[in-house]
């Protein structure tokens, strides 16, 4: 009964008090004796091994994660190659078979196939197991909808939760059309129900969209009035569970939630910190990235991650000790990427935090050293491990040296007119050019970080 509460995608018409109380009341019902799960992660022909970049043990290891991370009590787990995904159960018969016995044996009620499922998928391998079934996305939304904290979060989720909703409530619409004959204008009870659900989600949708408009607009001003204060800021980036929060406690000196659980953190998290050169700067901890996020999911964060964005500077957390860790970089560059932030990574403002570094053993840590110590890594990369503090020293250091070192040079056309701005310029930037024309003053400079705030600030402008 518990399970299927929880499972149950939010109600559509849910009030914002609804919300908060049904998701009091889930972490209240949280069953005292775990929900028995099961994870399956079946490798589909296109990701067999050889062929397949991911590893499969740590595929199936993270598919328990993202289960556990929900309190779920894995007691099966199986991965297995799919030589032919089946169109209705995904799973061969043979393995719906075998796994309904392991089921049953095992009293699980919820299964996570660690897969994209069709609705109709889903719905008949419930009946064949006689349980509860999710997918990837499915058990991610779930995640998501207990970590998410501030009133933007749970919008956030609640968008991306409806989203998916919608688009399985259309495609099992479109697959009863086709059973039917592909008409669809002979009406019927579940076809009008279909249709009533999608248009209350499709007005739900649009109230939350409003509701983000205005959460956005306040966090704007708020981030306008931070840029005035003219700190600095440096936003951690990383895939799940690679230690942002653990590296930021330590740098910060606060308590985040940093637990061995994955997404830990979904609001960005944000506090002043004070840099070995004496410099302050805003460090902003933001969500994990994981690989096959839906984008529903990477569009409902964008706000999450405008902070990203508009950060002076971005630390990439890396867990160098796990077998994916190359893959893992590669997922959380594609997010970068999809965020327009290519310029600036390829313009050397994103640096690597290669962390976890006191899990290698020496022969894996000396290739991983090497690599930091040598050609464009060494200005780039930086070895450290947040649990023992070893090389966060230094990685403040090259945070502090690329905060205030010149960056790009920036152009800047002030008026003649304002001399005090013109003079302010000469103070406290590094004037390389300037040429005047027609009643302006056209400025190369280079200027930290803080002072292209300062600076944005006096010509009420962004730069
Ligand atoms: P999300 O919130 O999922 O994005 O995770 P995160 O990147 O913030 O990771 P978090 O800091 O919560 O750390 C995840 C796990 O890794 C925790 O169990 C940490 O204790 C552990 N961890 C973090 N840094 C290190 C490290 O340098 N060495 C070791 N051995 N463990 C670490």
């Amino acid at each position: 009964m518990a399970v299927r509460e929880r499972f149950e995608s939010p109600g559509v018409a849910a009030s914002e008090n609804g919300r908060q109380r049904r998701r009091e009341a889930l972490v209240a019902e949280r069953p005292a004796v775990p929900t028995v799960a099961a994870v399956i992660c079946p490798i589909l022909p296109d990701q067999r091994p050889g062929l397949a970049v991911r590893d499969p043990g740590a595929r199936l290891e993270e598919a328990v994660g993202l289960a556990e991370a929900i309190a779920l009590d894995v007691r099966l787990r199986d991965s297995f190659v799919l030589r032919r995904p089946v169109p209705a159960t995904l799973l061969g018969a043979g393995a719906v078979a075998r796994l309904k016995s392991a089921i049953e044996e095992l009293g699980v009620a919820v299964v996570i196939i660690d897969a994209r499922l069709t609705p109709v998928q889903q719905r008949n391998l419930e009946r064949a197991w006689n349980c509860k079934v999710i997918d990837r996305t499915g058990l991610i939304l779930e995640i998501f909808g207990e970590r998410a904290r501030t009133h933007e979060g749970t919008l956030q989720v609640e968008l991306a939760a409806l989203d998916y909703q919608r688009s399985r409530l259309v495609r099992s619409w479109t697959h009863l059309e086709r059973q039917r004959g592909g008409f669809g204008f002979l009406g019927g009870p579940g076809e009008s129900q279909l249709e009533m659900d999608r248009r209350l989600i499709g007005e739900r949708i649009l109230k939350i969209k409003q509701e983000l408009e205005q959460v956005r607009r306040t966090r704007t001003l708020h981030r306008a009035g931070r840029k005035r204060g003219a700190l600095p800021t440096v936003a951690f980036v990383g895939y799940t569970n690679a230690g942002k929060s653990t590296l930021f406690n330590r740098i910060a000196g606060t308590d985040v939630f940093a637990k061995d659980l994955l997404f830990a953190t979904l609001d960005p998290t944000m506090r002043a910190i004070r840099l070995p050169s004496g410099q302050r700067a805003i460090l902003s901890d933001t969500v994990g990235f994981i690989a096959d996020l839906p984008t529903t999911l990477v569009a409902a964060f964008r706000a999450t991650l405008e902070e990203v964005q508009e950060a002076d500077l971005i630390v990439h957390v890396r867990d160098v000790s796990h077998p994916d860790a190359d893959q893992q970089k590669a997922d959380v560059e594609a997010v970068l990427l999809q965020l327009g932030l290519e310029d600036r990574m390829a313009g050397g403002e994103v640096i690597e935090a290669l962390n976890k570094i006191d899990l290698l053993d020496p022969e894996t840590r000396a290739p991983v050293e090497a690599v930091a110590a040598t050609g464009a890594e060494r200005r780039r990369a930086y070895v450290i491990s947040a649990r023992t503090g070893e090389g966060v020293d230094a990685l403040l250091a090259a945070i502090g040296e690329r905060l205030s070192a010149a960056g790009r040079p920036l152009e800047v056309d002030i008026p003649l007119s304002d001399g005090a701005t013109i003079a302010w310029l000469y103070r406290h930037a590094e004037v390389r050019d300037r040429r005047d024309a027609d009643s302006m003053a056209h400025f190369t400079v280079a200027l930290d970080a803080e002072g292209r705030a300062r600076l944005a600030a006096r010509l009420g402008r962004e730069l």
